[in-house]
């Protein structure tokens, strides 16, 4: 691997948050993150509205990464960005972003897939910090996908379990929904679980085969449990919200487990990570930390800010694949669909 230093600018648009980061080789040196507010009242992201936010956020974020890092536009050696998977509204802003800003500068492109940017925010600098060594098994936990992924190599990494309904920030945010709590709800639910007690309410585990996960029966368990409480008693829900947030997470803790240590005792890999945005969740962190001693694992827990969408995992991405001389060219479309 070449010594000399690279400063690569990473963009992430793939969702609702708008970032840029500038990193020289793996040590980040600014990543810049607008979130979109405007969702809120609405429930839900609206993939229209992300986009048109994307739009007005792209420039100030951009300019603001590379002020904040204290260099130069001329500096950069390439711009990595999210082709994929996300809302394609999203995603285009920042691959049309991206696509200008190479061909003005005449630098190098590179496509960077989001859910390889989630498991390589391990690798990002940090002196508190040990990187994981390969292979190791990463559970990426987001709001729209989950996925135990057998790490061989930075860029060689492979899908070996799924979810074939909701993902587990989903179960997160519509359990958050049902209790009246605005969106996104994780980490709401979060927050009220540490003052409760999860083993109050037991709900319906999914009977999946494999490695692969179901949340969609813990939702519909939870509704009818509240409806049916509801009937008895009004205030069912205000009187039980942290030992109901406190018994929710517990649950989809246990599904997200079960599978895990399946996975890593069948492989006989005993290095177990998480990222995504639900991996910000404190009872799971505080989980594999637990099941880790327990189970002799080596376990890598990333920092809060590379936990949910960020332009750093991203940068640290197209790092490698500049490493590997992986870059693409001006044809590149943004891709809902992208898998690893
Ligand atoms: O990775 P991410 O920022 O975006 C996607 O790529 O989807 O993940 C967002 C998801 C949301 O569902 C959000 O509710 C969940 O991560 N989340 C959490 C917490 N922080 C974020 N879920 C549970 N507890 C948290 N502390
Ligand atoms: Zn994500």
């Amino acid at each position: 691997m070449s010594q000399k230093e690279h400063l690569i600018l990473g963009i992430e648009s793939s969702c609702d948050d708008t970032s840029a980061a500038i990193i020289k080789n793996c040590t980040i040196l600014s990543n810049v993150t607008a979130n979109q507010e405007v969702h809120k009242s609405y429930g839900g992201v609206v993939p229209e509205l992300a986009s048109r936010a994307h739009q007005q956020n792209i420039v100030p974020v951009v300019d603001q990464a590379i002020q904040k890092a204290g260099v130069s536009i001329e500096d950069i050696d390439a711009v990595a960005f999210t082709a994929g998977p996300g809302l394609l509204g999203s995603l285009l802003v920042g691959t049309s972003f991206a696509k200008s800003f190479a061909l003005a500068r005449q630098i190098p492109l590179i496509d960077v897939n989001h859910m390889v940017g989630h498991v390589l925010a391990h690798f990002i600098d940090d002196p508190e910090k040990e990187k994981p060594t390969f292979p190791f098994i990463c559970l990426t936990v987001s709001g729209g996908h989950t996925q135990l992924v057998l790490v061989r190599d930075h860029l060689d990494m492979e899908v070996i379990g799924s979810t074939i309904d909701d993902a587990a920030g989903e179960a997160f945010d519509k359990s958050a929904k049902l209790l009246g709590l605005p969106y996104p709800g994780g980490p709401l639910v979060d927050r009220y679980a540490r003052e409760g007690d999860p083993e109050k309410f037991t709900f319906a585990h999914p009977k999946v085969p494999g490695y692969d996960y179901s949340f969609s029966g813990l939702k519909t368990s939870i509704l009818y449990f509240i409806q049916n409480q509801q009937q008895k008693n009004p205030s069912f829900i205000q009187e039980e919200l942290p030992h109901l947030c406190a018994s929710i997470q517990q649950a989809i803790l246990d599904i997200l487990f079960k599978k895990l240590v399946l996975l890593s005792e069948d492989l006989k890999i005993p290095r177990i990570a998480i990222a995504g945005g639900v991996s910000a969740n404190s009872g799971l962190r505080k989980r594999l930390e637990e099941e880790g001693k327990q189970r002799n694992w080596k376990t890598y827990i990333p920092k809060f800010e590379y936990c949910t969408d960020n332009a750093a995992m991203i940068a640290v991405t197209g790092y490698y694949m500049f490493q590997n001389k992986q870059f693409t060219d001006q044809r590149v479309v943004a891709r809902a669909r992208m898998p690893i």
